[in-house]
C-alpha cells in the first residue's frame, strides 16, 4: 500500500535519528550559489539525498543534494545543500518535504537563504537583505489539502513569519561588523522565467524588494511547523522599467559567490549568539 504523508515524514526522519547521533535544533537551507557556507561547517556528515528515503533529488545545475549534519559558529546544525524548487517540476508538497522532516527532528530555527533580483531603487548587486515579510505569488500554496493538526493549524498566521528576535540579532551583527544590510520584502514566484520589465515595476508597487522562485514555500510550512525563520537574500540582479540588463543563471551565480563571505560570517555569527 502506498505510504501516507505522515508515514513518508516519519520514515526519512527515522533514517536520520539512525545515521546522525547529535541531532540539532537548528537547520539552514542554502540557496542558488550560496553553498560555501558549507565549508565552515565542522565536525561534518553528509548524507546525500538519494540515500534518504522519501527525499526528492535536485536536478539544477549549481544545486548539489545533501544534507549536512556538523557545528557551525559553536551550534549543531543540518544544512541542506541545494533545494528543492517549484519550477523544475516538484509539487509543493515535495518542495516542502525536508521542512516536514525538520520538524519531526524537532528543529526549533530554520536559515533560509535565496539569491534575489533587486527592485529596491537603493539596492546594488552583491547586497544582503534581511528578508523581513513575505509576499506569496506562488500559484498554489503548499499548505493546500488536507490538514493534519499534529502538524499545525488549518489557518495558521503568518504575522510575523520571519522572527523578530532574529532580525534584531541580525542588524546588531550587521553594525558590529559595519556591514550593509538591507531589510526587505521578498516576493516569491514560480519562475522559472525572470521578470519582464513591467513586473519587476508591479512587484516593487505591491511592496516587494526583491523577487525570487524559492523560499516562501519552506517558510510557510515552517511557520505552521512552529519552526522559527530567519531569512536573506543575496542581490544579484536588479530590475525594473529602467533597467536595461538581461538577469541570466551565470550572472546570479557569479554575484551570488560575491556576496557569500558576508552572508556566511552573518549567519555564523547569529548562531554563535544564539
Ligand atoms: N527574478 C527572479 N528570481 C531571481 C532573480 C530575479 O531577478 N535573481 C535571482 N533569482
Amino acid at each position: 500500500m502506498e505510504k501516507t504523508y505522515l508515514e513518508k515524514i516519519e520514515e526519512s526522519a527515522a533514517f536520520l535519528r539512525s545515521k546522525v547521533s547529535d541531532l540539532p535544533e537548528i537547520a539552514i537551507i542554502l540557496g542558488t550559489g550560496l553553498g560555501d557556507l558549507i565549508n565552515y561547517i565542522d565536525n561534518k556528515e553528509a548524507i546525500e539525498y538519494k540515500d534518504i528515503p522519501n527525499f526528492p533529488v535536485s536536478t539544477v545545475e549549481g544545486h548539489s543534494g545533501r544534507l549536512i549534519f556538523g557545528e557551525l559558529g559553536g551550534k549543531r546544525v543540518m544544512a541542506m545543500q541545494g533545494r528543492f524548487h517549484y519550477y523544475e517540476g516538484y509539487d509543493m508538497k515535495q518542495v516542502t518535504f525536508p521542512v516536514r522532516v525538520m520538524q519531526n527532528l524537532k528543529i526549533k530555527k530554520l536559515f533560509v537563504s535565496n539569491a534575489a533580483g533587486g527592485m529596491n531603487k537603493e539596492f546594488r548587486v552583491g547586497d544582503v537583505m534581511v528578508i523581513t515579510d513575505h509576499i506569496n505569488l506562488f500559484p498554489e500554496n503548499p499548505l493546500r489539502g488536507k490538514n493534519f493538526e499534529k502538524l499545525g493549524p488549518r489557518f495558521p498566521a503568518m504575522t510575523e513569519a520571519y522572527s523578530a528576535k532574529m532580525i534584531a540579532l541580525a542588524d546588531k551583527i550587521g553594525t558590529q561588523k559595519g556591514m550593509r544590510l538591507m531589510h526587505g520584502v521578498y516576493v516569491g514566484t514560480s519562475g522559472p522565467t525572470f521578470e519582464t520589465p513591467a513586473e519587476y515595476e508591479f512587484f516593487r508597487i505591491i511592496g516587494g524588494d526583491a523577487v525570487g522562485m524559492s523560499t516562501v514555500p519552506e517558510v510557510i510550512v515552517a511557520n505552521h511547523a512552529g519552526i522559527e525563520v530567519f531569512g536573506v537574500s543575496v542581490i544579484t540582479d536588479l530590475g525594473g522599467k529602467d533597467i536595461k540588463e538581461v538577469p541570466t543563471h551565470e550572472e546570479v551565480q557569479k554575484a551570488a559567490l560575491k556576496a557569500q563571505p558576508n552572508m556566511t560570517s552573518l549567519i555564523t555569527e547569529m548562531l554563535r549568539q544564539l
